[in-house]
């Protein structure tokens, strides 16, 4: 092994510190770091972070002092005298020990001070959010506001917003590393987990993650979290606590990426769209919270089929299907079940399949068609006629949904405002 001597190496371990140090700075322009004021939450736990720094960056700095400078002073040299043998030294020991205690209180007060601040109960008047995590996407509910919705999840600023997370099935947890966190859904227990979005923050978007390893799509369990402004929140509830405006004419929602043409209709005699709630829109949405997940080519879809799609007979026939068995939309007669997510006003959401895609009219197709392809594991099975369900590991009949009828589907679902 060639011998590294300290003074070649000096200036490679400098430049490494160095690196490091710049690595550390300018962390806000990260989309997903934690260091960042935007709620109390993260403000006191940076505040605890800072001091815990503080207190470790003295305590190194005077230990690699002491040990530099004693390795130095009192090396062996050739010739010198036989160093002292001495037996413990009481003063010595009380400092060392004493010094530690000391720091040990100067850090475990303001740590012990934080845990009880961010377990404490939420503070009265806050926003009830259930949360229930599935395998693999996340339900929303507002008890108070009788809201119902999935994978997005709305908060006003300057507003304390309490969750209430449960699990339908396996261990999953809540993290919105921008916001703070994170929390455990635990099977047969109820987790809390409050914050209050800085009432300064504009109205923006953040990423969530399912941090606790729960099955084949684990990667694919996203939270997009919308904090806006008051008046935009009192519209957006009040919009989705009511059915969606069932109207075929109005312009095809497709949120980030616009296809034309998916519901026709004779847009000069239809009547003015009916008012839709606030949603957050599109155009504001930073480069990060977009997904930028391909759509497997496996799924073959003719996206001109796209044009021929009609709101009201995807309408008709989705209140005949399977779609039933797992979908609820409320207004739909017999569509209950909260199996799947609820797509009451699934053209609202910019994302689909547990924030994994875009909603837009060529992914909702083929994600119809077999989301067993789109995400692994998917819990919807293959609905299109001959396609393979790597799930359940058959084949859909011929008797399964035709490309037409996902077209008319995909029309009648992105019309749901
Ligand atoms: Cu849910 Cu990991």
């Amino acid at each position: 092994m060639p011998k590294v001597r300290l003074r070649s190496a000096a200036p490679a371990m400098l430049l490494m510190a160095a690196l490091l140090t710049l690595s550390a700075c300018g962390v806000t322009e990260y989309p997903n770091s934690t260091f960042n004021h935007t709620t109390d939450f993260n403000t006191s736990i940076d505040a605890l972070f800072q001091r815990l720094i503080f207190w470790g960056t003295i305590v190194f700095v005077v230990v690699e002092a002491a040990l530099i400078f004693t390795i130095i002073k009192y090396r062996k040299r050739p010739g010198g005298p036989e160093a002292k043998q001495i037996h413990g030294n009481a003063a010595l020991e009380i400092t060392w020990t004493a010094i530690p205690a000391v720091i040990l209180v100067l850090i475990a007060v303001p740590t012990v001070k934080t845990i009880f601040q961010t377990q404490a109960p939420a503070p009265a008047g806050a926003l009830k959010v259930q949360v229930i995590g599935h395998q693999w996407w996340w339900e929303f509910r507002y008890p108070e506001l009788g809201i119902v919705t999935a994978n997005e999840v709305y908060v006003p600023v300057g507003r304390p917003v309490n969750f209430e997370l449960t699990t339908k099935d396996v261990l999953h947890s809540f993290w919105i590393p921008q916001m703070g966190g994170k929390r455990d859904l635990i099977t047969n227990k109820t987790n809390y987990l409050w914050f209050t979005p800085s009432d300064t923050l504009a109205s923006s978007a953040w990423n969530g993650f399912c941090t606790e390893y729960c099955g084949a799509s684990h990667a694919n369990m996203r939270i997009r979290m919308y904090t806006v402004q008051p008046d935009e929140f009192e519209s957006w509830a009040k919009h989705q606590a009511g059915p969606a405006v069932f109207n075929p004419s109005a312009a095809p929602a497709t949120p980030v990426v616009p296809v034309a043409n998916v519901a026709q209709g004779d847009t000069a005699a239809a009547p003015a769209a009916p008012a839709t709630g606030y949603v957050f829109p599109a155009e504001k949405l930073p480069a990060h919270v977009i997904p930028q997940t391909p759509i497997p080519a496996e799924v073959e879809f003719d996206d001109a089929l796209l044009a021929q799609g009609d709101a009201a007979r995807g309408r008709e026939y989705f209140g005949r299907s399977t779609c039933l068995g797992c979908h609820a939309i409320n207004g739909v007669p017999g569509a209950v079940s909260n199996i799947g997510p609820n797509l009451t006003h699934v053209a609202s959401r910019h994302t689909i399949a547990g924030g994994l895609f875009r909603n837009d009219a060529p992914t909702l197709a083929r994600w119809i068609k077999n989301a067993t392809v789109l995400k692994p594991g998917s819990k919807m099975n293959a609905q299109g006629a001959g396609e393979y369900d790597r799930v359940m590991k058959m084949t859909v009949p011929a008797t399964g949904v035709s490309d037409a009828q996902i077209a008319d589907l995909v029309a009648y679902l992105l019309s749901l405002k």
